[in-house]
């Protein structure tokens, strides 16, 4: 592995304990303007200092993101159909390479839909993307995305998973299931789970701690931080269980803390 591909991973993916905090709001890609993104630079900024990277589309990085920030950004750069249309798992390139090292990302995402009527077009386009990333030592995340019809089981997880690994994934996103482990030990890359809908804050933090037992390496997480009542307080429970070894309760505890503080302040 070249040196770029290292330094760009270990923007990722902390080299101190190997784990890392994603702070996904690369939702409006294919949402618009989602709950609690309206103005994403509004909810977004104050929690910069608790993430590692940021995961986010070219345009919002450009309108909401000061230039100035030295937080890690990994771009999304997979889609092309919205929530509103049938197809909405048919994804393929929506920025370039160039524009990525343009916006001096660390990394890109690409979502691959395992088992969607369209799986092909966006394994290739993947594909495509990588041997692009790869030359210029940029690494990819997969996203494992779920179709409606598909059980989120981790017979599954590990199918789509380990796939978007043999096909040149550095980092796979998926989400979190009973039996993760499997999903885990079967993905021969760092993998992170996504947050999915909003979940109270406890169960969130329970499933954040379930998936770094399993061996998950971190989270990269959207609406269970920026949807929370307390989007500060969450994000910096989230990076309690991931970076600092709280368990769910210790984190829930110290949501609740932080929730107050702010409230008070
Ligand atoms: C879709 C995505 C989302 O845009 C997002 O990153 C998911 O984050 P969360 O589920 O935690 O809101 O990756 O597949």
């Amino acid at each position: 592995m070249g040196w770029g591909m290292r330094n760009r991973l270990s923007k990722i993916i902390c080299p101190e304990d190997g784990k890392t905090v994603m702070l996904a709001v690369d939702h409006g890609y294919f949402l618009g303007p989602t709950t609690g993104l309206e103005n994403l630079g509004k909810t977004v900024i104050p929690l910069l200092p608790y993430a590692d990277t940021l995961m986010l589309t070219r345009g919002a990085l450009r309108y909401y993101i000061p230039p100035e920030s030295d937080i890690p950004i990994v771009l999304r750069v997979s889609g092309g159909t919205s929530i509103l249309n049938k197809n909405l798992l048919h994804e393929g390139i929506i920025t370039s390479m160039e524009e990525a090292i343009r916006l001096n990302a660390v990394g890109v995402a690409f979502s691959i839909l395992v088992g969607a009527e369209f799986e092909r077009d966006t394994i290739l386009a993947f594909t495509q993307v990588v041997d692009e990333a790869e030359r210029y030592g940029i690494p990819v995340v997969a996203v494992t995305a779920v179709g409606r019809e598909m059980t989120k089981d981790a017979k599954y997880l590990s199918l789509a998973s380990r796939m978007a690994a043999e096909l040149g994934a550095r980092i796979v996103k998926t989400y979190y299931c009973e039996e993760f482990e499997k999903v885990v030990e079967t993905c021969p890359v760092p993998v992170v789970i996504a947050g999915g809908k909003k979940i109270p804050e406890k169960d969130a933090l329970e499933m954040t701690y379930n998936a770094i037992q399993a061996g998950a390496v971190g989270v990269d997480m959207g609406r269970n931080i920026f949807q929370s009542e307390s989007p500060v307080a969450m994000i910096k429970a989230v990076r309690a269980v991931v970076h600092d070894n709280f368990t769910a309760d210790e984190a829930y505890q110290l949501f609740l803390e932080e929730k107050k503080k702010e409230e008070g302040s």
